[in-house]
């Protein structure tokens, strides 16, 4: 069997991640949180005391931070410079920059060959989500699939995943993620799209475990 490879793509709060490593695990493929990448990439920037506004600044430290990605999907793991990142890359600083180092094409360029080398080198085949994979990343992928759901489902699934940790009221979520979600669609280098070819599953009234059997069955079809 050749390995199947899964790009999905979406805005944040769609479910990306939850469903990802589900759909990745159920059928027995690698997995790869973007990302996760592109927030290591800015934790190193902001940890490192490069501006991130300064875009040249970016493109000239992109080469120094050594990322690596566990591509289990039931362990995901995310190191940088052999640091474990998990915790750090979560944190509302790395959100808030992260879309301004994720701008710069020679992050993307640093990023993307990291991403094509996972998949070519998973078994099996895998999952990877983000932004660009059907556009960009992984043009020639088996199944592309493009999350959706309504602002307000997106916003209060972030809410619930912060899980009272840095509790935020839904309003300033749904603000923040819109923010975020056009400063990546109107960026010049491979912005937020679906790719023409890309199936888009709306998840707003979708349970989990409805969307993961919907992209299981679309995978099965393909394959
Ligand atoms: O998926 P997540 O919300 O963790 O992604 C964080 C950020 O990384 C996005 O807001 C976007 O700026 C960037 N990203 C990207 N391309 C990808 C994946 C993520 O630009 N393929």
């Amino acid at each position: 069997e050749t390995p199947v490879i899964v790009a999905i793509d979406g805005p944040s709060g769609t479910g990306k991640s939850s469903t990802s490593k589900a759909v990745a695990a159920k059928l027995g493929l690698s997995y790869l949180d973007t990302g996760a990448q592109y927030r290591a990439m800015t934790w190193w920037m902001l940890s490192n005391g490069i501006d991130v506004d300064n875009a040249a600044e970016v493109a000239t430290a992109a080469d120094k931070p050594t990322i690596v990605s566990g591509t289990d999907p039931s362990a995901p793991t995310i190191t940088v410079d052999g640091t474990d990142a998990a915790g750090p890359i979560r944190t509302q600083e790395v959100t808030a920059a992260v879309s301004a180092v994720s701008a710069v094409p020679e992050v993307r360029a640093r990023l993307v060959e990291l991403q094509r080398s996972a998949a070519a080198a998973a078994p099996n085949g895998i999952v990877v989500e983000g932004r660009d994979i059907g556009t960009t990343v992984l043009p020639d992928a088996t199944v592309k699939i493009f999350l959706t759901a309504s602002a307000q489902a997106r916003a209060a699934r972030r809410n619930g995943e912060l899980n009272g940790k840095e509790a935020a009221d839904l309003a300033a979520t749904q603000a923040a993620l819109v923010k975020r979600d056009a400063a990546d669609s109107g960026r010049k280098t491979s912005p937020l799209a679906k790719a023409d070819d890309a199936i888009e599953v709306d998840t707003t009234d979708l349970t989990l475990d409805q969307v993961i059997e919907c992209i299981v069955t679309l995978i099965e079809e393909k394959r």
